[in-house]
């Protein structure tokens, strides 16, 4: 697809892939909209990227979605794209105890929010001539991850949505694109850095990463898998149950040296 003058709603745009998408798209001519939850990052994003438009909304919200879409479509009329990326991943551990309202966090996030961000915005994005929806979602979605188990969930959960989402959206002018991103150097990574096992050589820069996103949507690529993501896709088909070893091995590492 045309990747200039669009207009793209970014879900948490302030650090990571979010930024390197808006700071990339901008460049190439596009008006981008970027959210987040904390009004200082996003002023700090705009300092940082000028061209940057910035509103502060909890895509865990419902009454955040409703009000974004108001803002959104009073200012930003030309809206076409929606990259649904804003996501969270925290170690969890099941056999201890958590607060019921809590556990479900990353569902939340990674996974109720892009339904309901695409359900809020899709009647909007049907009527322009070239739309988009990119849902960002993980290696890990091809796999369990014993050392984040709602993250996992959420992010298989939103891939098998968005096939869904794609074969239903067939016979409209809305394309659906997924990032199967491998580990980067992000913020979200930060609390697995002094894990046991944890290896920053592994992560992709998440520049490189997104160029190759928006590679990927430039040449109608619908399933995007930069990196390593190709090598877990390939081991996903072929050697599950090593992937799961693999998985399992680095949730004992971190579980033994508590
Ligand atoms: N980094 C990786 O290794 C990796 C790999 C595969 C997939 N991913 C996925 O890529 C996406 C981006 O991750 P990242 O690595 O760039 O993470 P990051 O650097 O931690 O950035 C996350 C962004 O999302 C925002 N955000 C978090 N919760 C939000 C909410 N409820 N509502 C609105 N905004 C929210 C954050 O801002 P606030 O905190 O201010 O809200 C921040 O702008 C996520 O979906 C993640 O799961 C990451």
């Amino acid at each position: 697809m045309e990747l200039s003058k669009n207009t793209i709603l970014i879900t948490g745009g302030t650090s990571g892939f979010g930024f390197e998408f808006a700071s990339k798209l901008i460049a190439l001519g596009n008006t981008v909209i970027i959210t987040g939850r904390n009004a200082r990052k996003l002023e700090e994003t705009k300092q940082i990227l000028p061209g940057v438009h910035i509103i502060q909304s909890d895509v865990s919200k419902i009454y955040d979605i409703s009000s974004l879409y108001d803002q959104v479509i009073e200012e930003f009329p030309d809206l076409n794209i929606l990259i649904n990326n804003a996501g969270e991943m925290r170690k969890i551990f099941l056999n201890e105890d958590h607060d019921l309202s809590d556990i479900t966090r990353e569902i939340e996030i990674n996974l109720m929010g892009p339904i309901r961000m695409v359900q809020e915005f899709l009647p909007y994005l049907k009527r322009k001539p070239n739309a988009a929806i990119m849902n960002v979602t993980s290696g890990i979605a091809l796999m369990a991850f014993p050392i984040a188990p709602v993250y996992g969930a959420s992010k298989s959960g939103l891939r098998s949505y968005t096939q869904s989402l794609r074969v239903q959206l067939k016979n409209t002018n809305v394309k659906v694109f997924e990032l199967v991103a491998p580990g980067s150097t992000t913020p979200l990574n930060d609390k697995f850095k002094n894990d046991e096992g944890f290896n920053e050589k592994m992560l992709m820069a998440p520049d490189k990463l997104i160029d190759e996103a928006i590679k990927g949507m430039k040449n109608d690529s619908y399933e995007i898998y930069p990196g390593l993501a190709k090598v877990m896709r390939i081991m996903s088909r072929l050697a599950p149950k090593l992937l799961l070893s693999q998985t399992t091995k680095m949730y004992e590492k971190v579980v033994s040296s508590i």
